[in-house]
């Protein structure tokens, strides 16, 4: 049973003072664990620290498979398909754990407050295109691996054309998040839903590495 007590705390953040709700409980950690880390969610949201770090890999990834297919046009195909297969691995892991974290976590935390259309509605659109162009790649990318030297050239022309694609629609989606979605979520979510977000967030992991 834990018993909670709600004071306030003004905290010098250099920048601004913020005052800061903590609790006193039968908490495991202890209160100042508690403290801690509740200051550190209020001022430094875990959960955008790691979306904008997936972001980050994320646009080097495409900088990677621009280099592919660079060199696929450039007729260095053994060097291209390595691009290729080192970016589908990312799909596959990385970028799959990123869209759970957002489709999981963040958008029905903000669904909440801003309703499932709209830009919710037209981020987890624009994943499903991704995923169906990823799809595609896919099975191209699996052409060219069963004959590299003897791929004919609409499977080059086809493959160039989705990689392309898939940096144009990836880098767009990105962009949206970083200056329009991510900003509104972390303006309009009160203290308890960032939270929320962060402990599914970790469900999600949880989850992905259970397989
Ligand atoms: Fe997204
Ligand atoms: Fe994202």
């Amino acid at each position: 049973m834990v018993t909670e007590m709600f004071g306030g705390l003004w905290f010098n953040s250099g920048v601004k003072l913020e005052f800061v709700t903590f609790s006193w409980s039968r908490h495991p950690a202890g209160w100042h664990e508690r403290l801690i880390w509740e200051v550190d969610v209020l001022e430094n949201w875990e959960a955008m620290r790691i979306l904008k770090a997936a972001h980050e890999v994320g646009l080097a990834m495409l900088d990677s498979l621009a280099q592919a297919a660079t060199a696929l046009r450039e007729e260095r195909r053994s060097e291209a398909l390595r691009g290729f297969e080192r970016v589908l691995h990312f799909f596959d892991g990385e970028l799959k754990i990123h869209f759970d974290h957002e489709e999981r976590a963040l958008f029905p935390a903000l669904s909440r407050i801003i309703g499932p259309a709209g830009p919710v509605g037209a981020m987890i659109g624009e994943h499903d295109s991704l995923w169906r162009c990823v799809d595609d790649f896919t099975e191209e990318i699996e052409v060219l691996r069963d004959d590299v030297a003897g791929a004919e050239q609409r499977t080059i022309a086809e493959i160039d054309r989705l990689a392309n694609h898939i940096i144009w629609l990836l880098r767009g989606h990105i962009n949206k998040e970083d200056t329009m979605l991510f900003p509104l979520a972390e303006k309009t979510l009160d203290e308890r839903t960032k939270r929320e977000v962060v402990e599914n967030m970790a469900l999600v992991e949880r989850l992905a590495k259970q397989g």
